[in-house]
């Protein structure tokens, strides 16, 4: 936007007494209330200086009207009667982005003079101001299709927090806004869809079966004994019994170099399993001939629970780094996870994670967006076993992530408290998406929102596909409004 002369719109009022550098409250003209709302852009005429801001928190005041106590007012609004309006005004508190100048926005350090005029930014577009060379642009302002949102790409490895319930478009945001925006920036994406139904199914070429990845032995084992009913074992005794550890010793069997097991097909793997699993019970168990039958037969039923396609699923091929190249050469890969169990999706994303993790150790740039989607799964408040892995896994990733272009994307939710991520990974987060919440989240929303004057109530009530958007990557000190197209 050239420094400009002329106002960008209607005049819509002054700005009122008490006025500071990063607010001040604006006094609308007569008549005007309609055309004014919250979260408008709104741009002051302060001196010779133009500020664009954003309008926030009206509030209607009528000295007539006041309920608590009795006034003429009152008295002809109980008789039926439209009470005189003559000392009534509409008020609006202005959030200011900053001072617009010919070679982009600069920060307001001066105390906006009371008395100033206001204007309506309707004729032209406030991100303008905004120098377009120096950020990416996507998405849109909440009220107008054709203003692009500007963010700050270097701090895309300072990693990003989408929050809000069930319903509210965090996955819309992720597809339609969070992964082109991450690819515009020249990342690989690589999401993680815990039930394969919020990706995986709309993009079906770029996505990988969690089934065609190669599993660890570790969860393989703890795979086959869910599937098998942990061979009627309860309580501790399913992490640490005969045929457990007799499974456990046959997977890790050689031969060649290469682990037995993984040259059966899914056909004969089961049979396999089970003769071999036999076989070595009897060796061990060779004198006691009662258990040796509970035994044989525990193998027998919970191996016979397993189906081929059950079998299939553990003997897929790639590797972690088979899974990293393709989200680099091809722009986006899904791991579609829905086939397993949740301990054993952490543990997949524990192998990724750490082959990930070694290789920002070793010191490579990885250019590299990690998408998690329901984060608390993998870090939740208070992690309990395999999530204590995958919460300190996540730590590292953030770290290291930093300095060596790993974008983390969490999606959650809850913002804190039990139904949010972790506390320890939620300050690795340095740029948050915030849709519309849950009531439990009232007292961590309003932390984030209250200091802009944006009334938690309203986060509340927001519509699917709007967001406040806050934080590094926004160049706006003040959080945006925004949404997106669905395409
Ligand atoms: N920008 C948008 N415009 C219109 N509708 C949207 C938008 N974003 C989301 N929605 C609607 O919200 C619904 C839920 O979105 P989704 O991303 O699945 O929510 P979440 O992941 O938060 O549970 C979508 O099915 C869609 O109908
Ligand atoms: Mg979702």
């Amino acid at each position: 936007m050239k420094e400009v002369e002329e106002a960008p719109g209607p005049l819509i009022g002054f700005v009122a007494s008490g006025s500071g550098a990063t607010t001040c409250t604006i006094l609308l003209v007569e008549g005007l209330e309609d055309k004014v709302k919250e979260e408008t852009f709104s741009m002051i005429r302060d001196r010779d200086r133009w500020l664009l801001g954003v309008i926030r928190a009206g509030t209607g005041i009528d000295d007539n009207l006041q309920s608590g106590r009795y006034s003429p007012g009152i008295a002809y609004a109980k008789r039926g009667h439209a009470p005189s309006s003559a000392r009534r005004s509409f008020h609006y508190t202005f959030s200011v982005i900053g001072q617009v100048k010919d070679d982009g926005l600069e920060e307001n350090r001066q105390v906006i003079r009371p008395g100033s005029s206001a204007y309506l930014v309707q004729d032209r577009n406030p991100f303008s101001a905004f120098k377009h060379g120096d950020y990416l642009w996507a998405g849109n302002y909440w009220e107008c299709e054709d203003w692009q949102i500007p963010f700050h790409k270097d701090f895309i490895p300072y990693h990003i927090g989408v929050y809000g319930t069930t319903g509210c478009g965090k996955s819309f945001l992720t597809r339609f806004l969070l992964i082109p925006l991450l690819k515009q920036a020249g990342c690989g994406v690589l999401v993680l869809d815990w039930e394969g139904r919020d990706y995986a199914r709309y993009m079906p070429k770029n996505t990988v079966l969690v089934s065609q990845v190669k599993m660890d032995i570790d969860t393989v084992v703890t795979y086959i004994c869910s599937r098998a009913n942990h061979f009627g074992y309860y309580g501790s005794q399913r992490e640490n019994n005969r045929i457990r550890q007799a499974l456990e010793y046959l997977l890790r069997t050689y031969e060649n170099g290469e682990e037995s097991w993984r040259m059966k097909s899914e056909f004969e793997l089961g049979d396999w399993l089970e003769s071999e699993v036999k076989q070595h019970l009897e060796m061990s168990e060779g004198k006691r001939a009662d258990y040796l039958q509970m035994y044989k037969a525990r193998v027998a039923a919970g191996l016979q629970r397993i189906e081929n396609k059950h079998w299939a699923t553990i003997l897929g091929k790639m590797e972690p780094k088979d899974l990293v190249e393709r989200a680099k050469s091809d722009g986006l890969l899904i791991l579609d996870m829905a086939a397993v169990g949740s301990d054993e999706k952490l543990a997949f994303f524990k192998s990724l994670g750490g082959h990930i993790r070694e290789r920002l150790e070793e010191g490579e740039d990885l250019d590299l967006a990690l998408i998690i989607d329901e984060g608390p799964q993998y870090a939740p408040w208070q992690p309990r076993g395999i999530q204590i892995d995958t919460t300190d896994l996540i730590q590292d990733l953030c770290a290291l992530g930093r300095k060596h272009r790993l974008s983390i994307t969490i999606i959650a939710q809850g913002m804190a408290g039990d139904i949010g991520i972790n506390a320890a990974i939620r300050r690795n987060l340095n740029t948050h998406f915030i849709g519309q919440i849950h009531p439990l989240d009232m007292e961590e929303a309003s932390n984030w929102l209250n200091p802009y004057h944006i009334p938690v109530e309203r986060l509340l009530r927001m519509k699917p596909g709007q967001f406040y958007f806050i934080g590094k990557m926004n160049p706006s000190p003040t959080p945006l409004l925004i949404s997106f197209k669905v395409k």
